[in-house]
């Protein structure tokens, strides 16, 4: 063991002792940045930190993950430091968990758990709450070992057992069921977006997608950019149902933009699959705004966790906005040099303080302005329905009324140019 340390002992419901590994040839993340993350994750779930065991070993074993004399070493922590609770920052198996359990005699979880946590506190609507449990079921599934897991909370009751039936099959059963039923409700929900997302893209408004890491400052610069007022809140996953909202930028184009959820490190894959239709929103995107926290410590390594976790969704073809966010933290203008000298064009800005906001919309608009065209036309009294047309999804810059009809020139997307081509005047 390389290190064990005490911290306060904190009074509060749930006091949970941290593990974290090291393995030979394992980590990219050095193993007290990942703690520390473990920390604010455990921290954001709602449980106290009460000690941290970090250990190096050769390998994870089957039986405990950390090998037996560490797992002894842990189960007199836990008693020492009174905690009811022990979260590990990889991944067991059923197996280990069980094992760490019952040598520890307190709950042990790990980083994917913990995330599920946080997710069904966060999830508000019902689509972001169908994704979270159906994410925590397909976890449950493969550990429901025999002991009662409660999910009679759910459904059905102890009357549904069948005779001869072992609880642990009637739990599967439930599970499997209600995991189906998920699946149903959120197809519906899939297919009723996937139409409000081609009714969107008929209208030919553009969609700017904020994406980053958990935490970089997605929902100030939306409400920055949008003037809204959405929560922004120093925790992990403040946002997880995205938020679009509309924007006049510079010379009257409408965009749409669009808050999406944090990405982290180790994104349980269960999310990544049920949180697709959530995160359909930036697969379908015009333009994606990567926010980069950049007063960060571990700003590089988090900008390749969103990049990975893109390439997952099949998103990294998409155009991207580079955002540093939080220069007002910065001493100097060392990193963002850093980042420029690698050859990527990047927004410096403060979405709090509001600092640099003007450059990124510049950028948008300049972004869009390839995608529009500038028409003249001429609409008879008998086609006036394509007048109010026009003013709602063109930019009308100059109106002129005549005798049979109006003139007008107008500033479209190139999506609805076709539609209006047999009115072109010039
Ligand atoms: P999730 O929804 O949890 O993924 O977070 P997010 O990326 O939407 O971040 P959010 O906007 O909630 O901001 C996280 C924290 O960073 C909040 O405490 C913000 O006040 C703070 N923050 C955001 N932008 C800035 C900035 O430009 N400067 C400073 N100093 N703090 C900022």
């Amino acid at each position: 063991m390389k290190n064990l340390q005490m911290q306060n002992v904190a009074q509060g419901p749930e006091k949970a002792i941290l593990v974290g590994v090291e393995w030979r040839g394992n980590r990219i993340w050095d193993l007290e940045s990942s703690i520390e993350e473990l920390l604010e994750l455990v921290d954001t779930a709602g449980a106290r930190v009460v000690a941290t065991l970090l250990a190096k070993i050769d390998k994870p074993t089957p039986t405990y993950f950390i090998g037996s004399g560490k797992a002894n070493e842990l189960a007199a922590l836990t008693q020492e430091s009174g905690a009811d609770l022990i979260v590990f920052d990889d991944d067991l198996s059923p197996a280990q968990s069980r094992n760490l359990e019952k040598i520890s005699k307190v709950r042990v979880i790990d980083r994917t758990q913990i995330i599920l946590d946080i997710f069904s506190r966060r999830a508000r609507t019902k689509e972001a709450q169908f994704q979270v449990e159906l994410a925590q079921l397909r976890y449950l599934l493969p550990r429901l070992t025999g002991q009662w897991m409660h999910l009679s909370r759910q459904e059905g009751g102890v009357g549904t057992r069948g005779p001869g039936e072992t609880q642990l099959e009637v739990d599967r059963r439930r599970a499997k069921t209600r995991i189906l039923k998920l699946e149903k409700e959120l197809k519906a929900i899939t297919s009723e977006r996937e139409t409000q997302r081609k009714r969107r893209e008929k209208t030919g408004v553009p969609l700017v997608s904020i994406m980053g890491y958990t935490n970089a400052g997605k929902t100030t610069l939306f409400n920055r950019l949008t003037t809204s007022r959405n929560l922004a809140e120093d925790r992990l996953f403040a946002t997880l149902d995205a938020t679009v909202r509309k924007k006049e930028l510079e010379g009257h184009r409408i965009v749409l933009f669009s808050d999406t959820v944090g990405f982290i490190r180790k994104l349980p894959h269960h999310l990544v699959e049920s949180f697709k239709a959530t995160l359909e929103e930036v697969i379908h995107s015009d333009l994606l705004i990567h926010v980069v926290d950049i007063s960060d410590p571990l700003y590089q390594e988090k900008h390749a966790v969103v990049l990975q976790v893109l390439g997952k969704l099949g998103a990294e073809s998409i155009s991207r906005m580079t955002v540093l966010n939080k220069i007002d933290l910065l001493e100097g203008p060392e990193r963002i040099l850093r980042w420029e000298r690698g050859g990527e064009k990047v927004i410096p800005l403060s979405a709090q303080s509001g600092q640099g906001v003007d450059s990124l919309l510049a950028g948008v608009s300049e972004f869009f302005k390839k995608s529009f065209v500038r028409m003249k036309v001429f609409i008879p009294h008998q086609a006036n329905d394509w007048v109010s047309f026009l003013y709602r999804e063109a930019h009308v810059i100059k109106k002129k009324y005549e005798e049979n009809g109006a003139f007008l020139e107008i500033e479209i997307s190139s999506h609805l140019v076709s539609k209006i081509l047999p009115f072109q005047i010039s």
